[in-house]
């Protein structure tokens, strides 16, 4: 069946280019980003991964582990690797899962026949650090991912686990935030001491508590 919001993520051993990778042990405490691309050696795959890579500043600041797949084997990730880190200037340092028997694709739901046979789409999975699938995303394998928006996601999914906040309409960082339906306005404002404007009472508004 289908991985849906709320699910414990299935485990798996697979090997990368780093040797095997155990999701769980790999995961520790962190949250994990798991994302699949089609085949090595394609262009828009190296932007991605490229990018991914470029990022890691990033994913380290918001405790995130990120692990790619693709079907191919460890050796042809290696050599991949190399162009990746050539062309797109980085080093790559995290592990691309080699799916070449799909054990993992098969999993996760990450091969849709009908638009790419038997190759993996472009498909995204937020885990947090209990091991439950808080975002999944798919894309076509001719439209690369913005993985700014995955941080994006990434901030705003934290700010609810960490701050009880949620986030408008095309919220960025720094912009202002709403307060949970499950909290009342008067806890709300003991909560938030920079404030809280009540739009309506379903609709309460307050600074990002964390800047
Ligand atoms: C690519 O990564 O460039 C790609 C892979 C499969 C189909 C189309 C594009």
């Amino acid at each position: 069946m289908a991985l849906r919001l709320g699910d414990t993520v299935p485990d798996f051993t697979q090997d990368s280019q780093l040797g095997p990778i155990h999701l769980y042990d790999f995961a520790a405490d962190s949250w994990v980003v798991l994302f699949s691309h089609p085949a090595d050696y394609t262009p828009v795959c190296t932007t991605e991964l490229g990018e991914v890579s470029r990022l890691r500043p990033e994913w380290e600041k918001r405790n995130v582990k990120t692990i790619a797949l693709s079907v191919d084997s460890a050796e042809s990730h290696k050599g991949w690797i190399g162009d990746i880190n050539e062309t797109q200037n980085t080093t790559v340092d995290y592990p691309i899962l080699a799916d070449a028997d799909k054990k993992v694709s098969d999993l996760y739901g990450m091969i849709h026949p009908n638009a790419l046979n038997n190759l993996t789409v472009r498909s995204v999975f937020i885990i947090d650090p209990n091991k439950k699938l808080r975002l999944q995303i798919t894309y076509p394998a001719s439209t690369g991912r913005n993985f700014d928006e995955i941080l994006r996601v990434i901030d705003s999914l934290q700010l609810t686990e960490y701050h009880s906040v949620a986030t408008p309409v095309n919220w960025k960082d720094g912009d202002d935030v709403v307060v949970v339906p499950s909290i009342s306005t008067e806890d709300a404002r003991a909560k938030f001491p920079k404030g809280v404007t009540e739009i309506r009472p379903y609709l309460r508004i307050t600074p990002q508590p964390n800047r």
